[in-house]
């Protein structure tokens, strides 16, 4: 990719190509950004980052960046083990980002100066019941006529590559290629990494969308700001459908899908002595919900998740961290030992499909990265790739045609009868 370079050339490859001519009626003013994203989370910020790489001005909106749903989320990157039925254009697009994931982290951590706390470890999937054992091998069946690779472990050989496991454990599917990120550490690493690129970051919520005519020019701050901006990206995960504003057939058909995710510690004794703790991600479907124990090289081990439909609310209940403990519990019984050192609860930004919205709404000037679901994590480089093409360019690249926020305002035609 950089053969073109001297050797003694450190000026990244981004930094060579031209800034993009200044659209027309934005007028001058060196504070105007060519793009407005509103909401700093993952989303947000990947697609600041690469947007501003390509030499395009750019202004984020929010009034806590790097907050969100990276606070809470686990981090798994999980292509293989979170595949669903139905979902195997969504499985395209994830297994594209997963690919991305190495690359990705070592130019990011370059650009920030930040550890992001990637881990290729592989995920194992285990069942502890005759029932969960039927739902793994219908997975693994799944994932074979996908073509992904996984391999149908004995109980035994679970308990091999994890000895903490319960004794009990019926078999498991091991992925080799779902590994782990931490997201408090990777949006802290965007975070810096857009401020090095000039990302102008307003520390205010977006209230309202200003509109010129028919076309989106930019928001209305809740601090009183009017921010101007050619282009404006909705990335505000959940809350991305409730910027006042939004004509109603460009309202992105997001919704809040409540996780409660729990964080305990092995204690560095632990680690020294025996061994790890755990290795890999370790996960199960425990009577019907999914459970996962996630833990990183620093200590921590991340407990989740409950999947509730219950709007706006991010209220950590007794049940659900008794639930994810029950669970956890089951699967791997020394966590008991273990210090809970915090609990917490957040919002994935649910879609219809469960796939996210990219690109251009139709409403000029207005584009969509949000709906990411269970998938932002994972989805976070791949989206910042085609945000940042389809800002810089106008074209959506073909990854991402699936994707585009028209699926759900463009009405389907009907076969007429014969
Ligand atoms: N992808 C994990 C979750 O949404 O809980």
């Amino acid at each position: 990719m950089h053969a073109h370079r001297t050797p003694g050339d450190r000026t990244p490859a981004h930094r060579t190509r031209a800034r993009p001519a200044r659209p027309h009626h934005l007028g001058p003013g060196p504070r105007t950004p060519d793009v407005l994203v509103v909401g700093g989370g993952l989303i947000g910020l990947v697609t600041a980052w690469r947007a501003a790489q390509r030499g395009l001005r750019v202004a984020v909106a929010d009034p806590a960046p790097g907050g969100g749903a990276a606070r809470v989320a686990a981090g798994m990157l999980a292509a293989v083990t979170e595949l669903h039925y139905g979902e195997e254009t969504l499985l395209a697009l994830n297994l594209a980002s997963a690919r991305r994931y190495p690359a990705f982290t070592a130019e990011l951590e370059e650009a920030s100066g930040q550890d992001t706390g990637y881990r290729a470890c592989g995920t194992l999937a285990v069942a502890l019941d005759a029932d969960d054992r039927a739902h793994l091998r219908e997975l693994h069946a799944l994932q074979q006529r996908c073509g992904l690779e996984s391999q149908w472990l004995t109980g035994r050989e679970c308990r091999r590559l994890e000895p903490m496991l319960a004794p009990g454990v019926r078999g498991g599917l091991h992925a080799l290629g779902d590994h782990q990120t931490d997201p408090r550490r990777l949006a802290r690493a965007l975070l810096v990494a857009c401020e090095r690129e000039g990302v102008a970051f307003h520390r205010s919520e977006a209230v309202r969308l200003l509109l010129t005519g028919d076309r989106a020019t930019g928001a209305l701050l809740a601090d009183g700001t009017r921010l101007a901006a050619d282009r404006t990206v909705l990335a505000a995960g959940s809350l991305s459908g409730r910027l006042a504003g939004l004509p109603e057939d460009v309202v992105p058909p997001v919704r809040p899908v409540k996780g409660q995710v729990l964080r305990l510690r092995v204690p560095e004794a632990y680690t020294a002595a025996g061994g790890p703790f755990l290795s890999r991600t370790v996960r199960a479907v425990v009577r019907g919900g999914h459970v996962y124990l996630v833990p990183r090289e620093n200590g921590e081990l991340v407990v989740g998740a409950t999947t509730e439909e219950l709007g706006w609310d991010t209220t950590v209940t007794a049940g659900g961290v008794y639930e994810l403990l029950r669970d956890a519990h089951e699967l791997v019984p020394g966590i008991t030992e273990l210090p809970l050192v915090e609990t917490l609860a957040g919002l994935r930004p649910g879609s219809p499909d469960n796939a996210p919205l990219l690109g251009p709404t139709a409403l000029p000037g207005l584009y969509a990265a949000t709906g990411h679901h269970r998938n932002g994590v994972l989805l976070t480089p791949v989206t910042g790739d085609v945000m940042a093409e389809v800002l810089t360019t106008g074209r959506l690249p073909e990854e991402a045609h699936p994707f585009s926020p028209r699926r759900f305002t463009t009405p389907v035609l009907q076969e007429q009868p014969a």
